[in-house]
């Protein structure tokens, strides 16, 4: 990791059921730090679902107001982030998280992905006929963009706690070494 780096905040990325929110709402807790879900803002800006945005707007639509929260998240401190699943699949949004954020990818399988989100039907791009077929796609596309996180956490295996204990040390040693 680049020693010039300022680490104020944390922002969690990775496919969409692999715990950001749950995560990040425990870390936040824990660090005395302000939560904030990248979706959530986007939805009081916009005053309509993430579901509406994409039917009434369409995808690019929902791709601009997250670009825009990108560039609000560059004045935040204390601040842990938990971004919408394709948020960092874009050069520009990934490299300005890095600029104040220690970057943390949460990972799973398809497979692990799937039985999370099933049943849930507030995510547009799953409203697929082959929604496993569909998150294996997303994934392969995706994967290079959370492979530049700084760390990488496997949660497959891991309860939630777990990850937020790793999530936690991995921040603190950031914190300690760019001071
Ligand atoms: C998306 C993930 C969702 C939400 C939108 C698009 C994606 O967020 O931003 O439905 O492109 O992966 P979560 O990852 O919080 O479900």
């Amino acid at each position: 990791m680049d020693h010039a780096r300022s680490i104020q905040n944390l922002a969690l990325i990775g496919f969409m059921g692999t715990g950001k929110s749950a995560v990040g709402r425990l870390v936040a807790d824990i660090l005395h730090f302000t939560f904030l879900d990248t979706d959530t803002v986007i939805e009081a800006w916009a005053g309509k679902s993430i579901v509406d945005i994409f039917e009434q707007e369409g995808e690019p639509a929902f791709r601009e107001w997250e670009r825009k929260i990108v560039e609000e998240l560059t004045r935040r401190r204390k601040t842990v982030i938990a971004t919408g699943g394709g948020l960092p699949a874009n050069d520009a949004n990934l490299a300005s998280l890095k600029t104040h954020a220690l970057v943390v990818c949460l990972w799973a399988s398809p497979e692990k992905i799937w039985q999370r989100v099933r049943g849930q039907k507030h995510r547009p791009l799953l409203n697929d006929r082959d929604p496993l077929a569909k998150i294996g796609e997303l994934l392969a596309v995706r994967e290079p963009y959370y492979r530049q996180a700084d760390v990488l956490v496997n949660t497959g295996m891991r309860s939630l706690r777990e990850v937020a204990q790793q999530v936690l040390h991995q921040f603190h040693m950031a914190q300690a070494i760019h001071r």
